[in-house]
């Protein structure tokens, strides 16, 4: 696939579809004015998408960033995500919008995720019937998971709903194949969180470093462009302007299919850093 598309169309349950761009400004661990910041700039550079949770305690500083942008709210595409005290019946999960939005001072919410799955409290197939209902409400425009495995996920979709999108850990180091390949079976988006592996040497490796000089870009270029091309949302974060700046700019040029195999290749089917058995919040 050759996808240059800019923005991804989510549909599913309960959801008319919903236009969000590919690349968002990811915030965590950005907190306070360093984040207001941050993401001021990053919407003056271009960024029409921006990933905060209310685990990351920024969400107010998110707010109020895209609220002096000097853009139109519909303008900018604002996920947020909520903890487990706040999976539940509907009237749980719609405090847990409310209380975002009035972090945020925002009266609507595109994208509403549920952090981690946590399934020891064994609430998120309830939490995400409480979320198609939350769309009808107007409070929030579409909804989600984050770090689902394919069995969490079974379990929703065997309750009749499709989630529009899951976002999950995937660089080329940790593709996560059998993740996407069940999001994509299932009507799910496959939205990638540390799509730099963090700035890791995996930055520095031929596969990347090769592409990056062919097209005259950045090996981190070269990462975001592989995810897009495969037709993932990426939600890369950089504190530095001219990162920033790159992180954006992966419209004008396209990966070969072998230099795509070559970072297919990458993979080392080991999974992401935290388990969603185990860890959640
Ligand atoms: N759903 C979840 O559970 C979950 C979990 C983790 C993260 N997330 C979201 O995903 C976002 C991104 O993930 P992440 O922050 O873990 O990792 P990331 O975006 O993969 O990597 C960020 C690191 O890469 C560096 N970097 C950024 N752009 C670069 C470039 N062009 N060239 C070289 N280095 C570059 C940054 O340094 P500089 O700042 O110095 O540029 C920073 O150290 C988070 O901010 C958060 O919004 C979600």
């Amino acid at each position: 696939m050759n996808n240059n598309a800019q923005h991804v169309t989510l549909k599913g349950s309960g959801v008319a579809d919903v236009d969000i761009p590919v690349v968002g400004f990811g915030t965590w661990p950005l907190t306070g004015p360093e984040c207001t910041a941050s993401v001021t700039r990053a919407l003056g550079l271009g960024y029409r998408h921006v990933d905060t949770a209310e685990n990351y305690g920024n969400e107010a500083a998110v707010g109020l960033a895209v609220r002096d942008s000097g853009l139109a709210r519909e303008d900018v595409f604002v996920t947020t995500k909520f903890n487990k005290d706040s999976h539940g019946d509907a009237a749980t999960v719609r405090l847990s919008a409310e209380r975002a939005l009035e972090r945020m001072d925002l009266d609507y919410l595109d994208l509403f995720l549920i952090h981690w799955p946590n399934p020891a409290q064994d609430l998120y197939v309830q939490t995400c019937e409480s979320l198609v209902d939350l769309v009808g409400t107007g409070l929030v425009r579409s909804w989600g998971v984050s770090n689902f495995k394919p069995a969490q996920l079974q379990r929703v979709l065997d309750a009749g709903m499709v989630p529009p999108v899951n976002q999950v850990q995937v660089d080329p180091e940790h593709a996560q194949r059998g993740v996407e390949r069940f999001n994509a079976a299932s009507g799910v988006v496959t939205a990638a969180y540390s799509p730099l592996a963090r700035g890791s040497e995996v930055l520095k490796l031929a596969e990347l470093v090769d592409p990056a000089d062919r097209v005259g870009r950045t090996p981190a270029q070269v990462a975001l462009r592989w995810h897009i091309q495969q037709g993932r949302i990426v939600v890369p974060r950089s504190a530095n302007e001219e990162r920033q700046r790159q992180n954006l700019d992966l419209f004008d040029f396209a990966l070969t299919e072998d230099e795509m195999a070559r970072i297919d290749a990458l993979d080392t089917g080991e999974g992401p850093r935290l388990d969603s058995d185990e860890f959640g919040h």
